[in-house]
C-alpha cells in the first residue's frame, strides 16, 4: 500500500497534530456550552438587552437587512423608531403577513412606501407565532 506510514515517522511527531485537533474540538464545545448558558439565562423580558432570542434573531434574520440591526432604517427601509404609535401587536401581525393590504388601507404608509425602491416583503413563512413575537418584540422597542 502506498498510504502505509513512513518508517520515519515517529509516533511522537504523528500524535501532535491530532492532539492540536482534540483541543480545537474542545474548545468549539465549550463555547456551544457558553452558548446554550446565554440563551437559557436571564428573564427575558423585552427591554432587556437579553430579549427573547427567537425574536431578535428572527428579526437579524429577516428585517435587518433592509431596517438595520437595531431597526434605525436604510435606504431600503423607514426606521423603526416609534413605530409604535402607529401599530398595536394584532396589526402588525398582519402587516407581516400581508403588507400590501395594510398598506392600501392606509395613507400615511402608502405615502411613505413611494420613498423606497423596494416594498415591505410578506413573512408568510413564518409561523403565526413567529410573526407575534416578532410584532411584540419591535412594540417593545428593542428592534
Ligand atoms: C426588502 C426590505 C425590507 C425587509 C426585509 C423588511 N422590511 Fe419592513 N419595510 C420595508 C419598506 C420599504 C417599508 C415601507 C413601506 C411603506 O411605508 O409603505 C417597511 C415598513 C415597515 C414597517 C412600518 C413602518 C412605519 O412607519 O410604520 C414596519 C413596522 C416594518 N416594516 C417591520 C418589518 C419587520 C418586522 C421586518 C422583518 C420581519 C421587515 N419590516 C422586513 C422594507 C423591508
Amino acid at each position: 500500500m502506498s498510504s502505509a506510514p513512513r518508517q520515519s515517522d515517529t509516533p511522537r511527531a504523528r500524535r501532535r497534530p491530532s492532539a492540536r485537533g482534540l483541543s480545537a474540538a474542545a474548545l468549539a464545545l465549550g463555547l456551544s456550552f457558553v452558548g446554550l448558558a446565554a440563551c437559557g439565562s436571564g428573564d427575558a423580558t423585552p427591554q432587556d438587552p437579553d430579549a427573547p432570542p427567537s425574536a431578535r434573531e428572527l428579526f437579524l434574520a429577516n428585517c435587518a437587512r433592509c431596517h438595520g440591526r437595531t431597526g434605525e432604517g436604510s435606504f431600503m427601509a423607514p426606521t423603526l423608531a416609534g413605530v409604535e404609535q402607529h401599530w398595536d401587536v394584532e396589526r402588525l401581525q398582519r402587516y407581516l403577513r400581508d403588507p400590501e393590504k395594510v398598506i392600501a388601507q392606509d395613507e400615511r404608509l402608502e405615502k411613505q412606501g413611494r420613498k423606497y425602491t423596494s416594498r415591505m416583503p410578506t413573512f408568510q413563512h413564518l409561523s403565526p407565532d413567529e410573526r407575534r413575537a416578532l410584532a411584540q418584540w419591535v412594540l417593545d422597542g428593542r428592534p
